[in-house]
C-alpha cells in the first residue's frame, strides 16, 4: 500500500481516467486543440490511487509530470485516446472521462507541411468517435463518468448527454467562472444524473472534486452487482 492513510474503498478495482486535450493534426506542424490543463483528470487519478485503485491515466499533451503509482499513457489524437481508453477499460470498474476530446479532426491529415496560398482556405473536418458513448454502448457493470462544459441550459443539456451516452453521471461546469475549469486549481461543478436530478457543489479544489466524484462512483458500484 503506497498511501496507508487513505480509506481503501477502491482497493483492487481498476479505474481508468482520461485527461487533457487532444491534438488533431492538419499537417505535421499544425493542429487543432483546446486549452485543457489536465489538472482535473490528474487529481482524479491521484485520488483513486490513494484509495487503493489500480489506475490507468490516459492523457493528451499537458504540462504535468507522471504520477507515482499510476500507469500513465500519453497520447495526442482523439483516435489514439480512443484506442488507449477502450483497451484499458476492458476490465475496469470505473471510467472517468475528463479529457477535452476534440469533436473533429482533419478529414485528410497531410503528410507534408502545407504552404500558404493566396486568399481563404477551407479545411474539411470529420467527426471524431464519441469515446464515452462507445463505452456506454457496452456498459456492463462499469461506472461511467463524464464532464461537460456548457454556456447555457447546463443541467438540461448535461442530463441529455448522460442519457445519450449511457453515463452514470456528468459533472457540469461553466467556462465563465473565474479560477475554475481550464487551467485553474479549483472547480465549481454540478453533479447531473441522467434523470435530471442534480447537486450543485461549492467551489472546491480539483482534488476535493475528485474525492466527491469517487464517493459518488463508489456508491454506484455498491448499488450494482460487483
Ligand atoms: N467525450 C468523448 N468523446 C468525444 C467527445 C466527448 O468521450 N468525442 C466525452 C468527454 O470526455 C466528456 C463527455 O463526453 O466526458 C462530454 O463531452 P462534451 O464535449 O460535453 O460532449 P459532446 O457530446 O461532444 O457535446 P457538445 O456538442 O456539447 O460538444
Ligand atoms: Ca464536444
Amino acid at each position: 500500500r503506497l498511501f496507508p492513510g487513505a480509506a481503501q474503498d477502491l482497493a483492487g478495482l481498476k479505474v481508468i481516467v482520461s485527461a487533457g486535450p487532444t491534438r488533431e493534426y492538419l499537417d505535421p506542424v499544425r493542429f487543432i486543440s483546446n486549452p485543457s490543463s489536465g489538472k482535473m483528470g490528474f487529481a482524479v487519478a491521484e485520488e483513486a490511487r490513494d484509495r487503493g485503485a489500480q489506475v490507468t491515466l490516459v492523457t493528451g499533451p499537458v504540462n504535468l509530470p507522471d504520477l507515482q503509482g499510476v500507469r500513465v499513457v500519453r497520447i495526442e489524437t482523439a483516435l489514439e485516446l480512443r484506442d488507449a481508453v477502450l483497451e484499458a477499460a476492458q476490465d475496469a470498474a470505473v471510467v472517468v472521462m475528463t479529457a477535452a476530446v476534440a469533436d473533429y479532426r482533419a478529414a485528410e491529415r497531410s503528410g507534408e507541411k502545407q504552404a500558404k496560398v493566396a486568399g481563404d482556405v477551407t479545411v474539411h473536418l470529420t467527426p471524431n468517435p464519441d469515446i464515452l458513448a462507445e463505452l456506454g454502448q457496452h456498459k456492463g457493470d462499469r461506472v461511467l463518468v463524464g464532464f461537460a462544459m456548457e454556456t447555457h441550459a447546463g443541467v438540461e443539456r448535461a442530463a441529455l448527454k448522460a442519457q445519450r451516452k449511457n453515463a452514470d453521471f456528468i459533472l457540469l461546469n461553466y467556462p465563465t467562472r473565474e479560477g475554475t475549469a481550464f487551467g485553474g486549481d479549483d472547480n465549481e461543478v454540478t453533479l447531473v444524473r441522467p434523470d435530471g436530478s442534480h447537486e450543485a457543489w461549492p467551489r472546491l479544489s480539483k482534488r476535493e472534486v475528485a474525492r466527491r466524484l469517487l464517493d459518488e462512483a463508489a456508491q454506484h458500484l455498491a448499488a450494482g452487482t460487483r
